[in-house]
């Protein structure tokens, strides 16, 4: 059976993210693929340390030398098919804690050439705004940015509002179905 991560960034249990990928997982779920759950700001996962002169163990070894969350989470990456990758809009941007992730997997992955856990599998990125929905674009941006570094294939980019979301919420839960049921 094919297999889904799907992984939010917020700290908010109960808010727009949470409801974002809850129904990507039943999207997926209902589409006939296995799904695993992880929300980042339950891991500890640091920022990137830009170790020696800029590069670290990343470049050559594909492996992050700073030890926290990170290395178990980016090994669980290698057994999944696709992704589905949920950010609030902080900013006009990714939340920190989807910022200190995105750093760290692309430098793993961006230079691998054999046994890449991103590279030419299917990834829908979500942006979840709030009421003005500011900066929801560049938000999608960052993560188109981050999809193109690791290799990644496009599936779907969808921003969400408080405003839109009664009807974008069936958009993610529809997009996780075709995305489950392509692969
Ligand atoms: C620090 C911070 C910055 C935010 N910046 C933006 C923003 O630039 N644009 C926007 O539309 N909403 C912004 N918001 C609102 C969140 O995107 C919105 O509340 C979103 O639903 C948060 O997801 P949650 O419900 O999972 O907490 C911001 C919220 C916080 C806490």
């Amino acid at each position: 059976m094919a297999k889904i991560m799907v992984i939010t960034s917020s700290p908010n249990s109960d808010g727009l993210t949470a409801a974002c990928g809850e129904e990507a997982r039943q999207g997926a779920q209902d589409g006939g693929a296995d799904t695993v759950h992880f929300c980042l700001n339950d891991l500890e996962i640091g920022k990137c340390s830009a170790c020696g002169s800029g590069w670290g163990t990343c470049r050559q070894e594909h492996y992050c030398q700073v030890e926290d969350d990170f290395q178990k989470l980016h090994s669980a990456m290698g057994d999944m098919d696709a992704f589905i990758f949920i950010t609030p809009v902080y900013w006009w941007d990714l939340s920190e804690s989807a910022k200190a992730f995105f750093d760290r997997v692309r430098r793993c992955e961006c230079r691998k050439e054999t046994d890449t856990y991103i590279k030419g599998k299917p990834v829908i990125c979500v942006a979840a705004a709030g009421g003005t929905g500011n900066g929801f674009l560049l938000c999608l941006a960052s993560m188109e940015r981050f999809v193109d570094h690791v290799r990644g294939s496009k599936f779907d980019f969808i921003g969400v509002t408080r405003k839109n979301s009664d009807y974008k919420l069936k958009t993610i839960r529809e997009a996780a179905n075709k995305l489950a049921a392509s692969l």
